[in-house]
Protein backbone atom coordinates (compact mmCIF):
# COMPACT_ATOMS: atom_id res chain seq x y z
CA UNK A 1 0.00 0.00 0.00
CA UNK A 2 1.37 3.71 -1.16
CA UNK A 3 0.64 6.18 1.22
CA UNK A 4 -1.02 8.39 -1.20
CA UNK A 5 -4.27 7.53 -1.65
CA UNK A 6 -4.93 5.73 -5.38
CA UNK A 7 -8.13 4.82 -6.89
CA UNK A 8 -9.58 3.80 -10.01
CA UNK A 9 -13.54 4.97 -11.24
CA UNK A 10 -15.16 2.92 -14.04
CA UNK A 11 -18.09 4.07 -15.93
CA UNK A 12 -18.79 6.37 -19.18
CA UNK A 13 -16.38 9.06 -18.62
CA UNK A 14 -16.79 12.38 -20.47
CA UNK A 15 -14.92 16.16 -20.01
CA UNK A 16 -14.08 18.59 -22.50
CA UNK A 17 -10.18 19.16 -22.66
CA UNK A 18 -11.20 22.25 -25.45
CA UNK A 19 -13.68 24.34 -25.86
CA UNK A 20 -16.00 22.35 -27.78
CA UNK A 21 -14.33 18.84 -27.97
CA UNK A 22 -15.81 16.25 -26.14
CA UNK A 23 -13.11 13.44 -24.66
CA UNK A 24 -15.58 10.52 -24.42
CA UNK A 25 -14.42 7.33 -23.08
CA UNK A 26 -17.15 4.46 -22.65
CA UNK A 27 -16.47 2.03 -20.22
CA UNK A 28 -13.44 3.35 -19.38
CA UNK A 29 -11.45 4.58 -16.39
CA UNK A 30 -10.03 6.99 -14.32
CA UNK A 31 -7.37 6.94 -11.89
CA UNK A 32 -7.16 9.53 -8.88
CA UNK A 33 -4.09 9.69 -6.67
CA UNK A 34 -4.15 12.31 -4.15
CA UNK A 35 -7.41 13.69 -4.72
CA UNK A 36 -5.89 14.48 -8.93
CA UNK A 37 -6.73 12.34 -11.86
CA UNK A 38 -3.23 10.19 -13.09
CA UNK A 39 -4.81 9.49 -16.01
CA UNK A 40 -8.14 8.29 -18.07
CA UNK A 41 -7.75 4.49 -19.88
CA UNK A 42 -9.95 2.71 -22.20
CA UNK A 43 -8.52 -0.47 -20.34
CA UNK A 44 -6.74 0.05 -17.02
CA UNK A 45 -2.88 -0.59 -17.15
CA UNK A 46 -1.15 -3.75 -15.90
CA UNK A 47 0.38 -1.04 -13.41
CA UNK A 48 -2.81 -0.62 -11.81
CA UNK A 49 -3.60 -4.18 -12.10
CA UNK A 50 -4.41 -4.56 -8.15
CA UNK A 51 -5.86 -1.06 -7.65
CA UNK A 52 -9.25 -0.66 -6.05
CA UNK A 53 -12.21 -0.20 -8.37
CA UNK A 54 -15.09 2.06 -7.83
CA UNK A 55 -17.29 0.73 -10.80
CA UNK A 56 -20.33 3.07 -11.47
CA UNK A 57 -21.45 0.25 -14.36
CA UNK A 58 -23.51 2.13 -17.02
CA UNK A 59 -23.45 5.14 -15.55
CA UNK A 60 -21.63 8.95 -16.81
CA UNK A 61 -18.64 10.37 -15.12
CA UNK A 62 -18.40 14.06 -15.34
CA UNK A 63 -16.31 16.63 -13.63
CA UNK A 64 -18.25 18.40 -11.47
CA UNK A 65 -20.07 21.68 -12.32
CA UNK A 66 -18.93 25.44 -11.35
CA UNK A 67 -20.53 28.39 -10.95
CA UNK A 68 -19.13 31.44 -11.15
CA UNK A 69 -21.61 33.85 -9.59
CA UNK A 70 -24.00 33.38 -6.86
CA UNK A 71 -25.20 35.49 -3.92
CA UNK A 72 -25.57 33.65 -1.59
CA UNK A 73 -27.75 35.82 1.06
CA UNK A 74 -30.07 35.59 -1.82
CA UNK A 75 -31.29 32.65 -2.59
CA UNK A 76 -34.13 32.54 0.10
CA UNK A 77 -35.28 35.43 -2.62
CA UNK A 78 -35.16 33.55 -5.65
CA UNK A 79 -38.12 34.42 -7.79
CA UNK A 80 -38.95 37.52 -5.72
CA UNK A 81 -39.89 40.55 -8.50
CA UNK A 82 -38.53 39.41 -11.26
CA UNK A 83 -40.43 41.87 -13.40
CA UNK A 84 -38.56 44.95 -12.33
CA UNK A 85 -35.09 46.08 -13.48
CA UNK A 86 -31.45 45.59 -11.74
CA UNK A 87 -31.78 49.07 -9.51
CA UNK A 88 -35.23 49.03 -8.29
CA UNK A 89 -35.20 45.25 -8.00
CA UNK A 90 -31.79 45.98 -5.67
CA UNK A 91 -34.13 48.46 -3.77
CA UNK A 92 -37.14 46.88 -3.32
CA UNK A 93 -36.21 43.14 -2.55
CA UNK A 94 -32.22 42.61 -2.63
CA UNK A 95 -30.72 44.88 -0.33
CA UNK A 96 -33.34 45.01 2.31
CA UNK A 97 -32.92 40.75 2.41
CA UNK A 98 -29.06 41.28 2.44
CA UNK A 99 -29.51 43.76 5.75
CA UNK A 100 -30.60 40.51 7.90
CA UNK A 101 -27.72 39.24 7.76
CA UNK A 102 -26.44 41.72 10.73
CA UNK A 103 -28.50 38.49 12.85
CA UNK A 104 -25.53 35.49 12.69
CA UNK A 105 -28.41 33.27 13.76
CA UNK A 106 -30.61 34.03 10.79
CA UNK A 107 -27.24 33.94 8.16
CA UNK A 108 -26.14 30.00 9.75
CA UNK A 109 -29.50 29.15 9.09
CA UNK A 110 -30.40 30.66 5.30
CA UNK A 111 -26.65 29.75 4.45
CA UNK A 112 -27.10 26.01 5.70
CA UNK A 113 -30.12 26.66 2.62
CA UNK A 114 -27.62 27.60 0.06
CA UNK A 115 -24.98 24.95 0.92
CA UNK A 116 -27.22 22.18 1.08
CA UNK A 117 -28.82 23.60 -2.46
CA UNK A 118 -24.67 23.72 -4.40
CA UNK A 119 -24.70 20.24 -2.94
CA UNK A 120 -27.90 18.78 -4.64
CA UNK A 121 -27.23 20.17 -7.72
CA UNK A 122 -23.53 19.15 -8.04
CA UNK A 123 -22.08 22.60 -7.99
CA UNK A 124 -18.74 21.30 -6.43
CA UNK A 125 -16.94 24.80 -6.90
CA UNK A 126 -18.71 28.44 -6.89
CA UNK A 127 -17.18 31.66 -6.29
CA UNK A 128 -19.79 33.29 -3.92
CA UNK A 129 -20.91 37.14 -3.02
CA UNK A 130 -22.19 37.27 0.83
CA UNK A 131 -23.02 40.35 2.19
CA UNK A 132 -21.10 43.51 4.20
CA UNK A 133 -21.30 41.27 7.17
CA UNK A 134 -18.24 39.93 8.42
CA UNK A 135 -19.12 37.46 10.84
CA UNK A 136 -21.67 35.81 8.33
CA UNK A 137 -19.74 35.72 5.58
CA UNK A 138 -17.02 33.63 7.62
CA UNK A 139 -20.11 31.37 8.95
CA UNK A 140 -20.73 30.90 5.33
CA UNK A 141 -17.60 29.56 4.66
CA UNK A 142 -17.69 27.66 7.78
CA UNK A 143 -20.64 25.78 6.37
CA UNK A 144 -19.02 25.09 2.85
CA UNK A 145 -16.25 23.58 4.62
CA UNK A 146 -17.90 21.20 6.74
CA UNK A 147 -20.16 19.92 3.62
CA UNK A 148 -16.27 19.68 1.44
CA UNK A 149 -17.37 22.15 -1.25
CA UNK A 150 -14.94 24.13 -3.08
CA UNK A 151 -15.31 28.22 -3.10
CA UNK A 152 -14.32 31.85 -3.02
CA UNK A 153 -16.99 33.58 -0.85
CA UNK A 154 -16.49 37.39 -0.77
CA UNK A 155 -17.40 39.68 2.30
CA UNK A 156 -19.00 42.34 0.32
CA UNK A 157 -18.08 46.07 0.47
CA UNK A 158 -20.80 49.30 -0.35
CA UNK A 159 -20.05 52.67 1.01
CA UNK A 160 -22.10 54.78 -1.06
CA UNK A 161 -25.45 55.44 -2.86
CA UNK A 162 -26.75 52.35 -0.60
CA UNK A 163 -29.64 52.68 1.99
CA UNK A 164 -28.93 53.24 5.45
CA UNK A 165 -29.40 49.33 6.73
CA UNK A 166 -26.25 47.78 4.06
CA UNK A 167 -24.23 50.53 4.52
CA UNK A 168 -20.55 51.12 6.05
CA UNK A 169 -18.26 54.01 6.02
CA UNK A 170 -15.52 53.86 3.93
CA UNK A 171 -13.28 53.18 7.06
CA UNK A 172 -15.11 50.37 8.99
CA UNK A 173 -14.99 48.42 5.29
CA UNK A 174 -11.79 48.42 4.60
CA UNK A 175 -11.34 47.47 8.45
CA UNK A 176 -13.41 44.67 8.64
CA UNK A 177 -12.05 43.61 5.05
CA UNK A 178 -8.59 43.34 6.08
CA UNK A 179 -9.77 41.92 9.66
CA UNK A 180 -11.87 38.95 7.22
CA UNK A 181 -8.81 38.46 5.20
CA UNK A 182 -6.82 37.30 8.07
CA UNK A 183 -8.95 35.30 9.62
CA UNK A 184 -9.86 32.99 6.64
CA UNK A 185 -7.05 33.37 4.02
CA UNK A 186 -4.96 30.18 5.93
CA UNK A 187 -8.05 28.66 7.67
CA UNK A 188 -10.05 26.09 5.15
CA UNK A 189 -8.61 23.91 2.76
CA UNK A 190 -11.02 24.83 0.04
CA UNK A 191 -12.97 27.38 1.07
CA UNK A 192 -10.82 31.20 0.65
CA UNK A 193 -11.81 34.57 0.52
CA UNK A 194 -11.94 36.89 -2.28
CA UNK A 195 -12.23 40.68 -2.42
CA UNK A 196 -15.74 42.08 -3.40
CA UNK A 197 -16.32 45.51 -3.72
CA UNK A 198 -20.35 45.01 -4.99
CA UNK A 199 -19.98 47.52 -8.58
CA UNK A 200 -18.73 50.44 -9.32
CA UNK A 201 -21.68 52.46 -7.73
CA UNK A 202 -21.84 51.40 -4.50
CA UNK A 203 -17.90 51.71 -4.02
CA UNK A 204 -15.99 55.11 -3.41
CA UNK A 205 -12.65 55.48 -5.01
CA UNK A 206 -11.11 55.78 -1.65
CA UNK A 207 -12.69 52.23 -0.95
CA UNK A 208 -11.46 50.57 -4.30
CA UNK A 209 -8.25 52.34 -3.99
CA UNK A 210 -8.37 50.35 -0.24
CA UNK A 211 -9.40 47.28 -1.59
CA UNK A 212 -6.82 46.70 -4.39
CA UNK A 213 -4.48 47.14 -1.69
CA UNK A 214 -5.51 44.62 0.24
CA UNK A 215 -5.95 42.23 -2.79
CA UNK A 216 -2.59 42.01 -3.21
CA UNK A 217 -1.18 42.37 0.14
CA UNK A 218 -3.15 39.27 0.67
CA UNK A 219 -2.83 37.47 -2.59
CA UNK A 220 -6.68 37.37 -3.07
CA UNK A 221 -8.69 37.31 -6.18
CA UNK A 222 -11.17 39.72 -7.14
CA UNK A 223 -15.08 39.57 -8.43
CA UNK A 224 -17.48 42.28 -8.89
CA UNK A 225 -19.87 43.06 -11.73
CA UNK A 226 -19.99 44.95 -15.07
CA UNK A 227 -21.92 46.41 -17.60
CA UNK A 228 -25.17 44.51 -16.50
CA UNK A 229 -28.02 47.31 -17.14
CA UNK A 230 -28.41 50.26 -19.22
CA UNK A 231 -29.00 52.35 -16.80
CA UNK A 232 -26.39 51.29 -14.76
CA UNK A 233 -23.81 51.95 -17.07
CA UNK A 234 -25.24 55.39 -17.80
CA UNK A 235 -24.86 55.52 -13.84
CA UNK A 236 -21.65 54.65 -13.98
CA UNK A 237 -20.70 57.16 -16.47
CA UNK A 238 -22.09 60.18 -14.67
CA UNK A 239 -20.37 59.28 -11.15
CA UNK A 240 -16.75 58.73 -13.35
CA UNK A 241 -16.69 61.36 -16.65
CA UNK A 242 -12.72 60.98 -15.95
CA UNK A 243 -13.30 57.36 -17.53
CA UNK A 244 -13.93 56.49 -21.02
CA UNK A 245 -15.80 53.38 -19.90
CA UNK A 246 -16.98 50.93 -17.25
CA UNK A 247 -14.01 48.79 -16.93
CA UNK A 248 -11.47 51.16 -16.75
CA UNK A 249 -12.93 52.85 -13.60
CA UNK A 250 -12.23 49.16 -11.95
CA UNK A 251 -9.12 49.47 -14.03
CA UNK A 252 -7.79 53.03 -12.82
CA UNK A 253 -7.97 51.51 -9.06
CA UNK A 254 -6.14 48.18 -10.13
CA UNK A 255 -9.13 45.91 -9.30
CA UNK A 256 -9.22 44.38 -12.76
CA UNK A 257 -6.83 41.61 -13.32
CA UNK A 258 -3.98 42.95 -11.19
CA UNK A 259 -5.02 39.65 -9.13
CA UNK A 260 -6.77 37.26 -10.79
CA UNK A 261 -10.68 38.51 -11.46
CA UNK A 262 -14.13 37.61 -12.10
CA UNK A 263 -17.11 39.99 -13.37
CA UNK A 264 -20.36 39.34 -13.61
CA UNK A 265 -22.79 39.69 -16.64
CA UNK A 266 -20.38 41.57 -18.80
CA UNK A 267 -23.35 42.93 -21.83
CA UNK A 268 -22.14 46.51 -22.69
CA UNK A 269 -18.72 45.67 -23.35
CA UNK A 270 -17.10 48.00 -25.93
CA UNK A 271 -14.16 46.93 -28.34
CA UNK A 272 -11.84 48.71 -26.10
CA UNK A 273 -13.62 46.92 -22.39
CA UNK A 274 -13.23 43.71 -24.57
CA UNK A 275 -9.04 44.40 -25.71
CA UNK A 276 -8.81 44.79 -22.13
CA UNK A 277 -10.41 42.07 -20.45
CA UNK A 278 -8.53 39.50 -22.92
CA UNK A 279 -5.06 41.40 -22.16
CA UNK A 280 -5.76 41.44 -18.41
CA UNK A 281 -7.26 37.85 -18.73
CA UNK A 282 -10.15 38.67 -16.09
CA UNK A 283 -13.09 36.33 -16.30
CA UNK A 284 -17.15 36.86 -17.33
CA UNK A 285 -19.40 34.99 -15.51
CA UNK A 286 -22.37 34.56 -17.99
CA UNK A 287 -25.54 34.62 -15.76
CA UNK A 288 -28.06 34.57 -18.84
CA UNK A 289 -30.77 33.41 -16.56
CA UNK A 290 -30.30 36.65 -14.73
CA UNK A 291 -29.84 38.63 -18.00
CA UNK A 292 -33.52 37.30 -19.02
CA UNK A 293 -35.21 37.66 -15.93
CA UNK A 294 -33.84 41.35 -14.56
CA UNK A 295 -34.79 42.41 -18.59
CA UNK A 296 -30.57 43.14 -18.63
CA UNK A 297 -29.97 42.11 -22.36
CA UNK A 298 -27.84 39.30 -24.22
CA UNK A 299 -24.08 39.10 -23.39
CA UNK A 300 -22.37 38.60 -26.55
CA UNK A 301 -20.06 34.94 -25.55
CA UNK A 302 -19.13 33.85 -28.94
CA UNK A 303 -17.83 37.44 -29.36
CA UNK A 304 -15.90 37.54 -26.02
CA UNK A 305 -14.34 34.02 -26.31
CA UNK A 306 -13.08 35.06 -30.02
CA UNK A 307 -11.43 37.66 -28.27
CA UNK A 308 -9.87 35.50 -26.28
CA UNK A 309 -12.01 36.90 -22.91
CA UNK A 310 -11.75 33.82 -20.52
CA UNK A 311 -15.70 32.60 -19.83
CA UNK A 312 -17.54 30.74 -17.31
CA UNK A 313 -21.04 30.00 -16.22
CA UNK A 314 -23.10 31.77 -13.33
CA UNK A 315 -26.64 30.82 -11.79
CA UNK A 316 -26.66 34.95 -10.40
CA UNK A 317 -29.10 33.73 -7.40
CA UNK A 318 -31.09 35.78 -7.19
CA UNK A 319 -31.17 37.59 -10.37
CA UNK A 320 -31.02 34.09 -11.78
CA UNK A 321 -33.70 31.82 -9.86
CA UNK A 322 -32.08 28.03 -10.75
CA UNK A 323 -29.13 26.86 -8.79
CA UNK A 324 -28.88 24.53 -11.32
CA UNK A 325 -25.67 24.55 -13.61
CA UNK A 326 -27.40 22.65 -16.58
CA UNK A 327 -30.31 24.67 -16.40
CA UNK A 328 -28.15 27.98 -16.99
CA UNK A 329 -26.42 26.00 -19.89
CA UNK A 330 -29.67 25.59 -20.98
CA UNK A 331 -30.53 29.41 -21.04
CA UNK A 332 -26.91 30.09 -22.39
CA UNK A 333 -27.45 28.20 -25.55
CA UNK A 334 -31.45 30.14 -26.07
CA UNK A 335 -30.41 33.22 -25.49
CA UNK A 336 -27.08 32.27 -28.01
CA UNK A 337 -29.46 31.10 -30.17
CA UNK A 338 -31.73 33.94 -30.16
CA UNK A 339 -28.60 36.97 -30.53
CA UNK A 340 -27.61 34.59 -33.70
CA UNK A 341 -31.44 34.87 -34.75
CA UNK A 342 -31.13 39.01 -35.10
CA UNK A 343 -27.42 39.40 -36.06
CA UNK A 344 -25.76 36.35 -37.49
CA UNK A 345 -22.93 38.31 -37.64
CA UNK A 346 -22.29 37.69 -33.49
CA UNK A 347 -21.62 34.27 -34.85
CA UNK A 348 -22.60 30.40 -34.61
CA UNK A 349 -25.20 29.69 -31.47
CA UNK A 350 -23.22 28.02 -28.74
CA UNK A 351 -23.48 24.08 -28.88
CA UNK A 352 -23.90 21.81 -26.22
CA UNK A 353 -20.34 20.82 -26.34
CA UNK A 354 -19.29 24.78 -25.77
CA UNK A 355 -21.63 24.72 -22.94
CA UNK A 356 -20.37 22.09 -21.14
CA UNK A 357 -16.61 22.86 -21.40
CA UNK A 358 -17.95 26.67 -19.93
CA UNK A 359 -19.39 24.62 -17.27
CA UNK A 360 -17.08 22.93 -16.11
CA UNK A 361 -13.38 23.16 -17.31
CA UNK A 362 -13.93 27.77 -18.91
CA UNK A 363 -15.02 28.17 -14.78
CA UNK A 364 -12.74 25.11 -13.45
CA UNK A 365 -9.84 27.18 -14.99
CA UNK A 366 -10.86 30.44 -12.07
CA UNK A 367 -9.49 27.77 -9.41
CA UNK A 368 -6.76 26.39 -11.02
CA UNK A 369 -6.56 22.72 -12.83
CA UNK A 370 -10.31 22.41 -12.17
CA UNK A 371 -13.24 21.71 -14.21
CA UNK A 372 -11.36 18.11 -16.80
CA UNK A 373 -9.92 14.79 -16.51
CA UNK A 374 -6.61 15.48 -17.58
CA UNK A 375 -3.56 14.64 -15.86
CA UNK A 376 -3.05 16.79 -12.85
CA UNK A 377 -6.37 18.01 -12.73
CA UNK A 378 -8.23 18.23 -9.09
CA UNK A 379 -10.74 14.74 -9.54
CA UNK A 380 -14.30 17.38 -8.96
CA UNK A 381 -16.76 14.58 -10.27
CA UNK A 382 -20.46 13.90 -10.90
CA UNK A 383 -21.65 10.22 -11.38
CA UNK A 384 -25.18 10.68 -13.43
CA UNK A 385 -27.55 7.37 -13.23
CA UNK A 386 -29.46 8.47 -16.14
CA UNK A 387 -31.48 5.85 -16.11
CA UNK A 388 -34.82 6.83 -15.33
CA UNK A 389 -34.44 8.88 -19.04
CA UNK A 390 -34.14 6.05 -21.10
CA UNK A 391 -36.72 5.60 -23.62
CA UNK A 392 -37.34 2.89 -26.32
CA UNK A 393 -34.20 4.19 -28.24
CA UNK A 394 -30.56 3.49 -28.00
CA UNK A 395 -28.62 6.47 -27.33
CA UNK A 396 -25.01 7.21 -27.68
CA UNK A 397 -23.17 8.33 -24.93
CA UNK A 398 -23.25 12.64 -26.01
CA UNK A 399 -26.74 11.98 -26.20
CA UNK A 400 -27.30 10.48 -22.83
CA UNK A 401 -24.84 14.32 -21.79
CA UNK A 402 -27.44 16.43 -24.02
CA UNK A 403 -30.67 14.84 -22.42
CA UNK A 404 -29.39 14.92 -18.97
CA UNK A 405 -27.99 18.88 -19.31
CA UNK A 406 -31.73 19.26 -21.24
CA UNK A 407 -34.56 17.15 -18.94
CA UNK A 408 -32.70 15.51 -16.30
CA UNK A 409 -32.21 16.54 -12.87
CA UNK A 410 -30.59 16.54 -9.05
CA UNK A 411 -32.08 13.60 -9.12
CA UNK A 412 -29.80 11.92 -11.56
CA UNK A 413 -26.41 13.08 -9.44
CA UNK A 414 -26.21 9.73 -7.49
CA UNK A 415 -22.16 10.72 -6.36
CA UNK A 416 -20.09 14.07 -5.80
CA UNK A 417 -16.50 14.17 -5.53
CA UNK A 418 -14.61 17.42 -4.52
CA UNK A 419 -10.77 17.07 -5.29
CA UNK A 420 -10.87 13.16 -5.07
CA UNK A 421 -13.12 13.29 -1.90
CA UNK A 422 -16.57 11.61 -2.05
CA UNK A 423 -19.14 14.20 -0.29
CA UNK A 424 -22.33 12.89 0.93
CA UNK A 425 -25.42 15.27 1.50
CA UNK A 426 -24.70 17.77 4.28
CA UNK A 427 -25.90 17.38 7.85
CA UNK A 428 -26.87 20.37 9.31
N1 LIG B 1 -25.18 44.63 -9.26
C1 LIG B 1 -24.89 45.04 -8.00
N2 LIG B 1 -25.40 44.21 -7.09
C2 LIG B 1 -26.02 43.23 -7.76
C3 LIG B 1 -26.75 42.07 -7.36
O1 LIG B 1 -26.91 41.76 -6.18
N3 LIG B 1 -27.24 41.30 -8.36
C4 LIG B 1 -27.07 41.60 -9.67
N4 LIG B 1 -27.59 40.80 -10.60
N5 LIG B 1 -26.42 42.70 -10.08
C5 LIG B 1 -25.90 43.50 -9.12
FE1 LIG C 1 -24.71 39.43 -9.24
Amino acid sequence: MSAVDVKAYKGHVVFTPQFGRYEIIENGYIVVEGGKVKGVYQDLPAAYANLEVIDYGDKLIIPGFVDLHFHAPQFVNRGLGLDKELIPWLETYTFPEESKYKDLAYAKKAYQNVVRELWKQGTTRCVLFATIHKDATIKLMELLDKAGLAAYVGKVNMDRNAPDILIETTEDSLRDTEEFLKETVDKYEKVKPIITPRFVPTCSPELMRGLSELARKYNVPIQSHLSENRSEVAWVKELHPECPNYASVYEQFQLFGQQPTVMAHCIYLTDEEIELMARNKVYVAHSPHSNNNLSSGISPIRKLIKAGVPVGLASDISGGHDVSIPSVMVAAAQVSKLKWVEDSANGDPLSTAELFYLATKGGGSFFGKVGSFEEGYEFDALVIDDSSLADVNPRTIEERLQRFIYIGDDRNIVARYVAGKKIEEPQF
